[in-house]
């Protein structure tokens, strides 16, 4: 069966009704987007699209053999299912994921990358001067990564913005350590998955130069046990949240903006898929600004040491 043209919850509704009805067992569903993903460096158009890899990659994870994604280019004109259509052959292929561009298939494989890393330099090289915020700023990396802009970029002011802001346990040390490596710090309760409050949070910042989104919640579960409610709950802060603050600042003249996004979008963890859902999206949108000339860098991090 294939799928195509359907928003991410409603890709969850039949992938609940794909594992839990016996009658589909024997068969595999075809998830179809238009461009969703980039090959090659080209523009997302579709980011929307990034949150449904995510999701049915969590879903191939937990379900082996059971759904293939295609992507096919925005302006290919194939036809998808059916006797003639792509979905066919690429199928036969085997492959789990594969990109249809100018009628020829592609297909992920890992590949050595050259320079760069994300330790003293590579990712955030881009930073330059201006206002650094930081969402999910009281939380743990967010934390980290104020020290590091402060006390490797010399950034000189931070917002640090959580919807708790100084009600976040241990806000008032990491305050005093900024402060006391010579920064400005505000710190402010925003709820990112609220468009206002966040246009309202930048419009309050004069001189906003990085933005680093690294809020986030997590609310694992395998996908039969999801819905579409557990999946806005976390969609909300990650894919909204970075949604509205690229909204937002488009205008602005930004050195970098950085998607704190997970490992578990790419490979798409097992009990993870609404999260996977979110990193996904998040790795689509830096695709989507870079293609349109703006900053963009998504850091599909792995599991930090220190727990949050
Ligand atoms: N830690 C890891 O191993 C790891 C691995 C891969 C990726 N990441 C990603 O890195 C980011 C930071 O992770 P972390 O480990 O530092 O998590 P964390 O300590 O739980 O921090 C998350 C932060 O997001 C804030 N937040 C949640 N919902 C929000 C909302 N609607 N509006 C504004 N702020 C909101 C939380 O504060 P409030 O609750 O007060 O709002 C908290 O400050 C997350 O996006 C996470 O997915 C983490």
């Amino acid at each position: 069966m294939v799928l195509s043209g359907v928003d991410v919850v409603g890709v969850l509704e039949v992938l609940r009704l794909w594992v839990g009805d016996e009658r589909f067992g024997g068969s595999r569903l075809v998830v179809v987007t238009r461009g969703a993903v980039s090959v090659g460096g080209e523009g997302v158009e579709d980011v929307g699209g990034g949150a449904v890899w995510g999701l049915v990659r969590s879903a191939q994870s937990e379900h082996p053999g059971r759904f293939v994604l295609v992507d096919v280019g925005v302006d290919e004109g194939v036809v998808v299912g059916g006797v003639g259509g792509v979905v066919p052959d690429v199928v036969g292929l085997g492959e789990s994921e594969v990109a249809v561009r100018g009628g020829r298939v592609w297909v992920p494989r890992l590949v050595g990358v050259s320079g760069g890393g994300v330790g003293g330099g590579g990712v955030v090289a881009g930073v330059g001067g201006g206002v650094a915020l930081v969402t999910g700023g009281t939380g743990l990396l967010g934390g980290l990564v104020a020290r590091h802009l402060v006390s490797v970029y010399g950034v000189g002011e931070v917002v640090l913005v959580s919807r708790r802001g100084w009600g976040a346990p241990g806000v008032g040390g990491l305050v005093g350590e900024l402060e006391g490596l010579g920064a400005r710090v505000r710190v402010v309760a925003c709820d990112v998955g609220d468009r206002g409050a966040v246009a309202e949070l930048v419009g309050s910042i004069e001189g906003l130069g990085v933005v680093v989104h690294a809020a986030g919640v997590v609310d694992d579960g395998v996908v039969g046990s999801l819905d579409g409610g557990r999946l806005v709950g976390v969609l909300g802060p990650k894919a909204l949240g970075a949604w509205y603050l690229h909204e937002v600042t488009c205008g602005l003249d930004l050195s970098a903006f950085v998607l704190f996004s997970s490992a578990a979008g790419v490979l798409g963890n097992a009990g993870q898929g609404s999260y996977a859902a979110a990193n996904g999206f998040l790795d689509a949108l830096a695709a989507h600004r870079r293609a349109r000339g703006l900053p963009g860098v998504s850091i599909a991090w792995g599991f930090w040491e220190e727990r949050s």
